[in-house]
């Protein structure tokens, strides 16, 4: 964004997190938001948000933070969920290979039910690869498979089967590629990661603007 866009900049910013169920999702939410943390599992039904202010640049930003039911049967709710949304979350539990393979189809349901404006492949995702804090032992997906999949996802302009929004402009090869898809390695259980991958996010949904 050049510095006419400044004026246009959006206090509010929604941010919808979407993965598989038991990741985390709410957990991270939780953590960031009001510093809690739970270790039994009480499954996200519909969806539910939670707003938290934080400073950013010197500018005061609204998250409006959107945690989706990552159970199928819970997922009935529909798209006003995802709509006006300027950031998504893939979040992936780092000890759990399916929940990694699945973000590819994440992503794209994101962008089908959301259907942003503008081009697609431009709209800002962040990956986090959550249970960091879960013992080496138990790793199912190391760091430089995660690193290599958001690099290529970045690089391929990602979402299959996702038309462009018919009428757009400017489809060069610049414009389609996402230059970059940053991967957090997070902890909802030790806060690890959440203070960074929340500030990342509102850069990315402004320069987004
Ligand atoms: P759905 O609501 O079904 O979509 O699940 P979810 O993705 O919201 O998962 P949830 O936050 O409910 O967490 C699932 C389980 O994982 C719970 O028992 C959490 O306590 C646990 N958990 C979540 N985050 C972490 C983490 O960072 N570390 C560890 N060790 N456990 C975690």
């Amino acid at each position: 964004g050049g510095g006419a866009a400044a004026s246009r900049r959006k206090i509010l910013l929604k941010v919808v997190i979407v993965g598989d169920s038991g990741v985390g999702k709410s957990s991270l939410l939780d953590q960031y938001v009001n510093s809690k943390f739970n270790n039994h599992y009480k499954a996200t039904i519909g969806a539910d948000f939670l707003s938290k202010e934080i400073v950013i640049d010197d500018r005061r930003v609204t998250l409006q933070i959107w945690d989706t039911a990552g159970q199928e049967r819970f997922q009935s709710l529909g798209v006003a969920f995802y709509r006006g949304a300027d950031c998504c979350v893939l979040v992936y539990d780092v000890n759990n290979a399916r929940s990694f393979e699945n973000l590819a189809s994440w992503r794209n349901e994101f962008l089908v039910q959301a259907s942003p404006p503008g081009d697609p492949h431009r709209f800002p995702f962040v990956v986090f690869g959550n249970k960091i804090d879960v013992h080496e032992s138990k790793r199912q997906v190391s760091e430089k498979r995660a690193v290599a999949w958001c690099q290529e996802q970045a690089l391929a302009g990602g979402a299959a089967g996702v038309p462009a929004t018919p009428g757009a402009t400017g489809t060069t090869a610049a414009s389609t590629h996402n230059s970059s898809m940053p991967l957090f390695l997070t902890s909802a259980k030790e806060g690890i990661q959440l203070e960074e991958a929340f500030k990342t996010i509102a850069r990315m949904a402004f320069e987004k603007e």
